[in-house]
């Protein structure tokens, strides 16, 4: 034994070996996600009508990086068959994907249900299935029918019902084999980045009073299809519900700013969880206080968050199974100097926190301007999580790393490695019940505003081909292996490409 094999030894014996134990508790699970608008195509097909991503990109194509759209994407719609190859072929113990309301009830409503539509999803769950996957399906990632978004979309109260009504609707046709189950992606995607820059559908500009309408009534819509699920459903099915939130990581620049980080993460993550995950429900009562201010200061009459009375408190508080999450990044926080400009929420600055976002130099930058590499961010955001709503069941539903592309993809390896590393002390260290993590995405895919320039995929796609090929990327192999070890203990060499 040389002399660093004898320390390292040592080390062991006296940490339990915890530093290098990198395995996976027994029974976790790990998969990869994908969207519908993003991956399906198809965006006419049969009697699909159109969503509000589909009107967004024909609009005005501009405002999409290279004027792509989401018309074929990656042809998934007719691709099935290959997607179940792909995720039966990582070995992925579940594959979370989402409906297309639009491709389910083209008028927004249930008085008429596609066949065409509803039989696409049926096939890819029994093909799943008859693979030993687990269909993990999300109701709604962004693609809104557009019937709906012209009578007011989510700033309608009613939507909250019409949202119930469709989940009802999947649950009848799919929870005889479906026992995972999301209502939203992201809200804070389809309420802050939507209303306060319009780069997300549908273009809707109106920062201080649409952002807050649509935050309410979208957690009244999760409610509800979470009641639905729990009351009709849950008794013959148990199957579980849940709701994926992003959760971004804000660090204090220095102790001084301590303040500002903790009112970020209430007004980004809290405003979205506190209804749902807190003991007493309703909003972070930090960030209402802070609303109300500002809603005088601007000259309204009174919030632009809108109240929620005691009854919709107890409709919205509890409905979880258990605590999903996005996490990609963090944020360097500091309060803002006197006269400092600001880039707008969510993606830049908290402006009306007066806290200013910078990005420190040790942290890495992504393909994309908005993702910078911390991993630590995770672990930290897991523990605050844990300390604000109690020692829930985690599940991670997103954590993915951008790049500009090519089959051997290092980078995300090493992504991948430092979040699960931090993830494993999480569970190991803090005690957190960390249960399934999910890798975006499958493949390559329409990546919003940012079109296909950025890519996440463990699968490269081949958008000139019209076919779509799909290549493995080192990380697919890497991942494969990852989930076959059940351990982070693995190499892989760029001769298997
Ligand atoms: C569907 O959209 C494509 C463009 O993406 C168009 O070429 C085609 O004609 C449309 N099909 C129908 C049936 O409207
Ligand atoms: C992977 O590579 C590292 C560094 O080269 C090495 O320490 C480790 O033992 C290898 N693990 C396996 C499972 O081969």
């Amino acid at each position: 034994m040389d002399w660093y094999s004898a320390l390292v030894f040592s080390v062991c014996i006296a940490a339990s070996c915890s530093a290098e134990d990198l395995t996976f508790p027994p029974g976790f699970k790990f998969g990869a996600a994908t969207s519908s608008y993003q991956i399906e195509g198809a965006w006419n097909a049969s009697d699909k009508s159109e969503s509000i991503w589909d009107r967004f990109v024909h609009d005005l194509p501009t405002r999409i990086l290279n004027q792509d759209n989401g018309d074929i994407a990656c042809d998934s719609y007719n691709q099935l068959e290959r997607d179940i190859e792909m995720v039966a072929d990582l070995g992925l113990h579940y594959y979370r994907f989402s409906l297309s309301w639009p491709r389910i009830l083209p008028s927004g409503f249930p008085n008429y249900i596609s066949k065409e539509g509803t039989d696409y999803y049926n096939r890819l769950i029994d093909g799943l299935l008859a693979k030993g996957v687990e269909p993990f399906i999300t109701l709604f990632h962004w693609d809104l029918p557009q019937s709906l978004q012209d009578l007011g979309g989510w700033t309608n109260p009613l939507i909250a019902d019409w949202f119930a009504d469709y989940a009802r609707v999947v649950y009848t046709l799919y929870g005889d084999r479906v026992k995972l189950w999301l209502t939203l992606n992201e809200p804070v995607v389809a309420c802050d980045l939507s209303y306060i820059t319009g780069v997300t559908a549908p273009g809707i500009i109106s920062p201080d009073v649409g952002t807050y309408m649509c935050n309410k009534n979208i957690m009244l819509a999760h409610a509800k299809a979470w009641r639905v699920y729990d009351e009709e459903f849950k008794p013959k099915y148990h199957g579980k519900v849940s709701i994926a939130n992003h959760l971004l990581w804000f660090e204090p620049q220095t102790e001084a700013d301590s303040e500002v980080a903790e009112l970020a993460l209430q007004h980004l993550a809290g405003r979205y969880c506190h209804p749902i995950y807190s003991k007493e429900g309703g909003w972070p009562p930090s960030i209402e206080k802070v609303l109300e201010k500002l809603s005088l200061e601007r000259g309204y009459s009174k919030s632009t968050l809108p109240a929620f009375t005691q009854e919709e408190k107890d409709l919205v508080r509890g409905t979880y199974d258990f605590f999903a999450f996005n996490h990609y990044s963090g944020r360097q926080i500091r309060w803002a100097k006197e006269g400092e400009t600001f880039s707008p929420w969510p993606l830049g600055d908290a402006e009306d926190l007066n806290g200013k976002i910078e990005f420190p130099d040790h942290w890495p930058p992504t393909a994309s301007s908005i993702f910078y590499v911390y991993p630590e961010g995770i672990r930290k955001h897991l523990r605050w999580a844990k300390e604000q709503y109690g020692d829930l069941e985690f599940v991670i539903t997103e954590n993915g790393l951008d790049t500009l592309g090519g089959l051997d993809d290092h980078d995300r390896i090493s992504y991948f490695r430092e979040y699960l590393k931090q993830i494993l002390l999480a569970i190991k260290e803090d005690g957190i019940k960390l249960t399934h993590y999910t890798a975006w995405s499958l493949m390559d895919l329409f990546e919003w505003m940012d079109g296909y320039h950025s890519k996440f995929g463990l699968y490269q796609v081949d958008f000139n081909d019209p076919l779509r090929t799909r290549t493995p990327r080192l990380s697919a192999h890497w991942y494969k292996k990852i989930i076959e070890a059940h351990s982070l203990d693995v190499n892989v060499t760029q001769d298997v490409l």
